[in-house]
Order: structure tokens, then sequence, then C-alpha cells
């Protein structure tokens, strides 16, 4: 069956493994089935919902644009373009704004998390940012939408938004409820320090995550210090529940040597962590530095990374704006 699929990465600096392996190397992997029709956003929109300095915003947008070509996103199959460039996301998400309820927006985990303990002091782009979220998707009625694990609650929203505008105008199959795409085993990449806690770019921590621009020793210095328990790696999958480190860690090994988890523990079984730590952190290596060289051989042409955004905004306008003018039209607007 061909999909038509939409993701986006937020540009805020520190693109780390977790970005990695819960989104973009499924991105590449989706992107090289001929079936589908791809479209990967730089989501500058998102990125404004906690503040930015300008200067660095531009270079994050054009970093994370790098990152995606540097990973195997080839422009000329997908259409890769960053969100400010497109109005129509910001008129799609004004407009959706007016279907979401109040009540839908309060259920979300990771404004609640985000905004922390004081959240009358967060933006109030911040709360509703899964609505821009749900216009990115639904204007190019995206029927699958990959991410990690921490989105899915979003991509709920998403679909809610969809339905129900498509019930209050009568405008059956109008808005395409998007179906998520989260890889089963890899859906949430864990902090090195924390196996209960999600790898993310906000962490203070250094330690707690890999970036995709770590030179080889920052890689191997990292995974040596990265958390584990005193017991030799499990015999069977089922040990893995109460070890979160361990799962973490030989997930990492298993999503980058593209081999189930069942097959990593055949392979190290019984083994220390020591032996598989070094073992992990040359994959690591082996598959971030081409990424990481090839980003900073890309950020060296600017004129190049701001073309390929430029012309791929160009053909996101078409379809979006279309989008937009035939909801317009819907609304009675
Ligand atoms: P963002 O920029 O926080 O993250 C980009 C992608 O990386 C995934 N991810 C992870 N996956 C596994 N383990 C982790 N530790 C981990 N950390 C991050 C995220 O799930 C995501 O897929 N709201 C989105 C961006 C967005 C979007 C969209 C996505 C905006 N519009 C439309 C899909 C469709 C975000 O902030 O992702």
């Amino acid at each position: 069956m061909s999909k038509k699929i939409f993701s986006g990465v937020q540009p805020t600096g520190n693109l780390h493994l977790g970005n990695y392996i819960g989104a973009i190397k499924n991105f590449v992997d989706l992107q090289n089935d001929p079936n589908n029709f791809c479209i990967y956003c730089v989501v500058d929109l998102h990125a404004i919902t906690v503040k930015q300095n300008p200067e660095e915003l531009k270079k994050n947008i054009r970093e994370t644009t790098a990152a995606f070509i540097a990973s195997g996103l080839d422009y000329k199959k997908s259409i890769i373009f960053n969100q400010s460039l497109v109005p129509a996301h910001s008129e799609g998400s004004w407009i959706l704004s007016c279907i979401a309820r109040m009540g839908w927006l309060n259920r979300m985990t990771q404004f609640k998390e985000k905004a922390g303990k004081d959240k009358e002091k967060a933006s109030v782009g911040l709360y509703i940012y899964p609505i821009l979220m749900a216009a990115d998707i639904l204007l190019y009625d995206a029927t699958h939408v990959p991410v990690g694990g921490d989105q899915k609650q979003h991509l709920e929203l998403s679909r809610d938004i969809a339905n129900k505008f498509n019930l209050d105008f009568n405008s059956p199959d109008f808005l395409i409820a998007p179906e998520p795409l989260i890889q089963k085993n890899f859906a949430r990449i864990m902090s090195l320090k924390d196996g209960n806690k999600k790898m993310s770019k906000s962490d203070p921590s250094e330690l707690s995550r890999i970036n995709l621009n770590d030179s080889t020793d920052e890689i191997f210095n990292k995974i040596k210090k990265a958390k584990t328990d005193t017991q030799p790696l499990p015999e069977n999958e089922n040990d893995l529940a109460t070890r979160p480190e361990a799962e973490n860690l030989l997930g990492i090994y298993s999503s980058l040597n593209d081999q189930s988890i069942k097959n990593t523990i055949n392979e190290f079984s019984g083994k220390n962590f020591s032996e598989f730590k070094e073992k992990l952190a040359s994959l690591v290596v082996d598959k971030i530095s081409p990424i990481s060289s090839e980003i900073k051989k890309l950020l060296k042409d600017e004129k190049f990374i701001d073309e390929v955004l430029n012309n791929g905004a160009q053909k996101a306008d078409k379809i979006a704006s279309a989008k937009i003018k035939n909801l317009k039209k819907i609304i009675g607007l």
C-alpha cells in the first residue's frame, strides 16, 4: 500500500541518538520504499514555543537540515523544508485551534513535563503546540507519521481534531486521521544515566545522551560511563523488564545493527557489560561518525542547504495552500 508520510524534527540543537533511532533512521527507510511519498519538515515554529536566540535558531535550522541529508534523506526523493516558509501551517493551526477542545489539550503530558511547576509562565504557544503539529500533518493528507513513542499522544490529538472537523462540517474524509508509525522495540531511547528517563536534548547532563556530532572519544567515554546494573547481560528478553539500563543499551545496539533484541541477547548473554560496551561504542561510532562528518561538510555550504529548504518549501506550499483553500471553503470563509 502506498503511504503518504509526514514527520518533523525541532531545530533546537543537539540532535541525539534518540532522534536518530526513534525518528530519522525510520524516515530514511520509509523514503527508500518507492511506494511512499515523504515530506520531512524542520519544525522551526515549534522551536519558538520556548525562547530561542535568533542567530542560534538560524544555525540550528541549517544543522537539522544537514542532519537529515547526512543521515540519508534525499531532497530529490522527499520534500525537505522548514515550516516557517509555508504560511499555511500557521493559518491551519489557527483554524484547527477552533476545533480542538481545551480538555483535550489539558491532558497532554508533554506540556506538563515541559512547562514544569510554573505552568503559568509557559508560553501559550507551548500549550497549543500539538495543534500546530496537527496542522502540519493534516494539511498534507498524511496517512502515516513516523515518530518516537513520546509523540503518540500528540498524534492521537491530531486524529481527534481530524475526526471532529469532518463531523462538525459534514465533510467525511476531508481531513485524514493519520496512523502513527512507532517502532516497536526502539520507540523510546533512554538516558544513558537513567534507564527510566527519556534521552533528551534538554537533559542538563551531557553524559545522558550521544549527540550526532559527538567525537569518537566522546562516544566511547559516554558509553563507558553509561549506567548499568551489576549482573551480567541477560539470557532472555523477559529478564529485561526489571533492567531498564540493560534494555536500553541492548536496544540501541539492535536498532543500529538492524537486528532483533533477541538476536543481540543471544550474541551477548552471560557476558559482562564492559565487553558489550566496547562493541556498542564501536558500532555507534561506525554509524554516527560518517553522519557527523557529513553534517560538518554540508554546513560549509549554507547556500546549498538554504536552496534545499527553499525548493522543498515551494513544493510543500503548493500542497498545503490548496488544502487550506478547501478548508476555508468548507467552513464558510
Ligand atoms: P522532537 O523534535 O522533540 O523530536 C524529533 C523526533 O525524535 C523522536 N525522539 C525520540 N525517539 C526515541 N527516543 C527518544 N529519546 C527520543 N527523543 C526524541 C521524537 O518522538 C520525534 O519523532 N512535536 C515533534 C515535532 C513535530 C512533528 C510534527 C512530528 C512537529 N510537527 C508533525 C511529526 C509530525 C517534536 O517536538 O519532536
